[in-house]
């Protein structure tokens, strides 16, 4: 199921369901014996000020200063997250964590300047048997490469949010040809392979009167490339939410999709239930 969600404010939408995951995240798993660690893998600079590099044609919306995602995971209360990790490649929105994070002396934080697809695998690779973790990806476009996802799912103790960037790979995706050599590239980087979105392709019935080669046309609609997307998410968590949120900008194109994967298998039921309310409600 998609919830849709129309017109500005979805940036607010986006860290409010962040916030009441976290939150009941937290709560749930706060008498367990686990070291609980938030992963801010795209984690800006702590809050969204206007006028700051957000503001692009589509993230537009932006008019007051917010609180961003690794605010809000530093503020989570009723059981505060053990351990932050926050992964900024922006020196200079790495430097306003690091400030931020100071404000915290007494919490365990790793502020990393660095790319999340190298950090991502490293932090995956030196986690412990009680590390239990959210990762939260929230590109700006493609940047989350699916190396990056493969690892978060094949720890399984990790929960993990992921803005899709839709409308950015549908524009690579032409509808009267096949991506050239390069975007095809970029498409395999996102898909962690080319079957995965060639599968949107197909051979087109109009006849050649050339005699070249039969020409390939895109046989899915924007809304089938992301469920071809969450059937990859499918192929490597234990589970994935039903319900995803489309974000829309302010012309009503959809622009991303949020979904929620779960990779614990004991622990799945429970998150996917709590994480579909939220989507669904919020
Ligand atoms: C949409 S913003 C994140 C907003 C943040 N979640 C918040 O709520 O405040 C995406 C961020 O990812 C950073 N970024 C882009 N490419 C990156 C990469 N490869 N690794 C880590 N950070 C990256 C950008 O500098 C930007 O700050």
């Amino acid at each position: 199921m998609v919830r849709t969600s129309f017109g500005g404010g979805w940036t607010q939408q986006k860290l409010e369901i962040l916030r009441r995951y976290l939150d009941s995240y937290t709560t749930a798993l706060k008498n367990r014996p686990f070291r609980l660690v938030y992963v801010d893998a795209f984690a800006g600079e702590g809050y969204w000020q206007p006028g700051s590099g957000y503001q692009t044609e589509e993230y537009d919306d932006f008019k007051e200063i917010l609180e961003g995602s690794a605010k809000i995971a530093l503020d989570i209360r009723d059981k505060p997250f053990d351990r932050l990790v926050f992964i900024e490649k922006d020196p200079k929105r790495a430097m306003s964590l690091r400030q931020l994070s100071a404000q915290y002396p007494e919490r365990d934080i790793q502020p990393i300047t660095g790319d999340a697809n190298e950090e991502i695998p490293k932090f995956c690779g030196e986690m412990d048997d009680f590390d239990r973790a959210v990762v939260f990806l929230d590109p700006f476009a493609t940047q989350v490469s699916w190396d990056s996802v493969k690892a978060v799912a094949a720890t399984r103790k990790i929960d993990c949010w992921i803005l899709f960037p839709l409308m950015a790979v549908a524009r690579m995706m032409p509808i009267g040809s096949e991506p050239s050599e390069a975007l095809a590239g970029h498409l395999d980087r996102i898909f962690g392979g080319r079957d995965y979105w060639k599968m949107g392709y197909r051979e087109s019935a109009q006849i050649s009167l050339f005699g070249d080669e039969p020409r390939q046309e895109r046989s899915r609609g924007n809304e089938q490339i992301a469920d071809m997307f969450r059937d990859r998410l499918q192929s490597v968590f234990y589970s994935v939410a039903p319900t995803r949120r489309v974000f829309r900008n302010s012309r009503n194109s959809p622009m991303f999709d949020l979904f929620f994967a779960a990779g614990n298998p004991r622990g799945a039921p429970i998150a996917i239930n709590i994480a579909d309310h939220i989507l669904k409600n919020w």
